[in-house]
């Protein structure tokens, strides 16, 4: 598949993936940095910190504080790489599993350039250790796990429920099962009560299937291009 896939620019300068298949970019047009960073760095991880209970203070030595994500659609990367190199940097532990139905190449990976948001070493060992990742849960330094589940949403198993989760599916007029109250409920289950859920786009069906789930959900300040996004709060 991924001979069909193209590296396309945006219009933060970043790169994104295109599929044809699908018909849709891995990433906003409008700036596949920027959407990462605002969606899912700034307004899941950092939200999630700055809630009273768990605030580390950004910049400070917080032995012990442990973060765990789970993200739906890993495709390139990017949001982990963002989200490790901001955790490695803060000193918080992080545990990361992403899902992932039709992984990347690490050839492909390499050729997004997103080595330069990261530290050269995140980079260097996140390409290295990316296929093993596909395989048992590798150490990207000792503040940082990843763990790739390849499979679909749908046939994702776990014992584990996450304090985050990154919900990064392609948009719902293109694969319509992933936002549907089966695929949400499905995502659900793996939010600790308490728990963040952030993704680009917000419609009523997901509001609705949120909050059934016993969700508080919020419209947030979209990314560029998009005048809102959601987040949720599981119920503790
Ligand atoms: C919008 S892209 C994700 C972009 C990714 N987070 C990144 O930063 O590169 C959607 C991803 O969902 C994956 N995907 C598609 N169907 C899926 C399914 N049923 N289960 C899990 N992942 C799926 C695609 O292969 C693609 O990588």
């Amino acid at each position: 598949m991924d001979s069909e896939l193209k590296i396309v620019a945006t219009a933060d300068g970043s790169n994104t993936i295109y599929n044809p298949r699908v018909g849709e970019n891995y990433h906003s047009r409008n700036g596949a940095l920027q959407e990462s960073r605002h969606v899912f760095l700034n307004s899941g991880l950092l939200y999630f910190l700055d809630a009273p209970s768990k605030s580390p203070p950004v910049g400070e030595t917080f032995p012990g504080a442990a973060i765990s994500i789970l993200e739906v659609g890993f495709g390139t990367g990017l949001n982990f790489l963002l989200t490790a190199d901001f955790c490695t940097e803060n000193k918080l532990w992080l545990n990361y599993t992403g899902i992932e139905a039709y992984p990347l190449t690490a050839e492909m990976i390499a050729q997004t350039g997103y080595d330069q948001y990261v530290s050269p070493e995140i980079w260097q060992v996140f390409i290295e250790k990316y296929p093993d990742s596909l395989k048992s849960q590798v150490v990207i330094n000792p503040l940082c796990q990843l763990q790739i589940a390849g499979c679909k949403l749908e046939n994702f198993r776990s014992d584990q429920q996450y304090d985050i989760i990154y919900f990064d599916a392609f948009a719902v007029a293109h694969q319509p099962e992933m936002w549907d109250e089966r695929a949400i409920s499905h995502t659900v289950q793996f939010l600790k009560p308490g728990g963040v859920f952030v993704t680009y786009a917000i419609t009523g069906n997901l509001k609705r299937a949120l909050k059934a789930l016993g969700c508080g959900v919020e419209k947030a300040k979209g990314a560029a291009g998009k005048r809102e996004m959601l987040r949720a709060v599981k119920s503790v």
